[in-house]
């Protein structure tokens, strides 16, 4: 069996002004210091970054963005690239949000060049995928997942993807508090890490780190995280408070030790 860190993540969305940021991100790292037993990341707005990267500086918290342009520099009106982001503090960057493909138009093949962009440019992408609740009750769910991540890594060998992050978010449990089961998002994991292996060979979906996104909260993360596949998650509404948060992530060091 793979040994694989679990790996608890806060996406802030479009929450927080910058020094709203910076107390959160101090408090956070007061509360999880002693932490050492799983990978914590939180990703604030663009603004924040900078300065929440200096809060974070020497913590065992690390920083991560919400999204990245896929060219290096250039006459992109309102884009930000990945060296600017690494440049910045970041080591993550989450990449094909369902709020991105919902209301800004991203596509797998967007998606696809910004996960280039984002290794290129030395960060670990966190890709997002998953179902609307119509794609679920027509029973589309794996045809769906399987376009995503088929498409979204199209071109990519294993030997590139070793820092890969996956992120199941099924879209009808975002922001609703209506968690997918535990037995429905190991479902749904079991059949991605096989995908991952038919794509990518069995070594790589092995260690392939996949997160579960959805409503997650400090009384329903056990229950998920206790499920083989389930490795970490990704985390919106209660990321953005720390004394929350920390519990999420605290739960998870205390089921693995
Ligand atoms: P909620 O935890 O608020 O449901 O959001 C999940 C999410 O979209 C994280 O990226």
């Amino acid at each position: 069996m793979a040994d694989r860190r679990p790996f608890i993540a806060g996406n802030w969305k479009m929450h927080k002004t910058v020094p709203e940021s910076v107390e959160t991100a101090r408090k956070l790292v007061s509360l999880v210091g002693g932490v050492s037993d799983a990978d914590i990341m939180i990703a604030p707005t663009h603004v924040a970054l900078a300065p929440v990267a200096e809060a974070l500086a020497g913590s065992n918290v690390a920083l991560g963005a919400q999204n990245l342009f896929w060219e290096r520099e250039g006459a992109y009106t309102g884009e930000v690239s990945a060296p600017m982001l690494a440049s910045a503090g970041c080591r993550y960057a989450i990449i094909g949000h369902s709020e991105r493909r919902q209301y800004f138009g991203e596509t797998d093949e967007k998606v696809n060049r910004r996960i280039r962009a984002a290794l290129d440019g030395g960060l670990t992408p966190v890709f997002c995928v998953g179902e609307s609740e119509s794609e679920r009750e027509a029973e589309k769910t794996f045809s769906v997942l399987d376009k995503q991540v088929s498409d979204g890594l199209k071109g990519f060998v294993a030997d590139e993807l070793s820092s890969l992050v996956l992120a199941y978010e099924p879209v009808w449990a975002i922001g609703t508090g209506k968690t997918a089961s535990s037995a429905q998002a190991q479902e749904v994991h079991q059949f991605l890490r096989g995908l991952m292996a038919k794509k990518l060979g069995k070594d790589l979906a092995q260690s392939l780190r996949i997160l579960y996104g959805g409503s997650v909260k400090p009384d329903n993360v056990a229950e998920l995280m206790a499920m083989p596949d389930l490795d970490g998650a990704l985390v919106g509404g209660a990321s953005l408070k720390p004394e929350v948060f920390s519990e999420i992530v605290k739960f998870k060091r205390k089921q693995s030790s």
